[in-house]
């Protein structure tokens, strides 16, 4: 069911909202319940708990939302909703404070079209916001921002360009968080913690490894 992201297809579940009739959007709940079905979270190896294979592990979606409960940040920023787990687990958070807002960031229509319909379903479209384009381009409030999550690309020239739209702009007390740092560690185009422990040293923030499975890096503006 369903295609990778950014191949074209012709399943009714891609579909453009706005040219959904009646039959296409009862695909598309079917559609949604399934993946909710699929992603129902299950053991993969003892290090981690796996959602799905783009997704954030639980870990980390965890450790992500205990962090806004204690900060209670006002503008919380994602790189690359996906189907918008990680955005469910941080909205959650959210909620629960009763305040700030997540605007998150997916070139994908179509999967910003599920990450939509998996917040509706939630009741988090309140405190939730997906931006479809680039997040080279997208147009987000100034800031300061009190939390930012890096889950898009780790190519090291489209991470550093995220770094300067956004984490130069981390307000006082806030943290930036890098995922999959150690994933791609054999990809030299890469080079996730190098990228980091960089711009940490150029621009006063406090850079830190966590040891996790899949590596986690964290900039602090003190
Ligand atoms: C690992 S997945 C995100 C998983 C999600 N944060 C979660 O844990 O549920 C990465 C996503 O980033 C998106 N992406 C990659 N580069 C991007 C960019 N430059 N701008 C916007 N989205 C991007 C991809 O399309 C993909 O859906």
């Amino acid at each position: 069911m369903g295609c990778r992201v950014g191949q074209p297809s012709r399943h009714p579940i891609f579909m453009p909202m706005e040219h959904m009739n009646e039959q296409a959007f009862q695909h598309l709940m079917e559609a949604s319940k399934i993946i909710e079905e699929r992603s129902k979270v299950e053991p993969s190896d003892h290090r981690f708990t796996r959602v799905d294979g783009l997704s954030a592990e639980v870990e980390t979606l965890e450790f992500l939302a205990a962090f806004i409960r204690r900060l209670k940040p006002e503008t919380v920023i994602e790189c690359g909703t996906y189907r918008g787990i990680s955005s469910v687990y941080m909205g959650k958070a959210l909620k629960k404070n009763n305040s700030g807002h997540l605007h998150t960031i997916e070139r994908d229509l179509d999967s910003c079209q599920l990450a939509r319909q998996r917040l509706l379903k939630n009741e988090l479209s309140e405190w939730v916001t997906v931006l479809n384009g680039s997040t080279a381009t997208v147009t987000l409030p100034t800031g300061p921002y009190g939390i930012i999550f890096h889950d898009a690309s780790r190519k090291y020239d489209e991470l550093r360009a995220e770094f300067e739209r956004f984490t130069t702009r981390l307000e006082n007390g806030g943290f930036a968080f890098i995922h999959d740092s150690t994933f791609y560690e054999s990809d030299e185009s890469c080079r996730v913690r190098e990228n980091c422990a960089d711009f940490a040293a150029q621009n006063g923030l406090v850079h830190m490894s966590i040891p996790s499975a899949r590596g986690l890096e964290i900039l602090h503006r003190p």
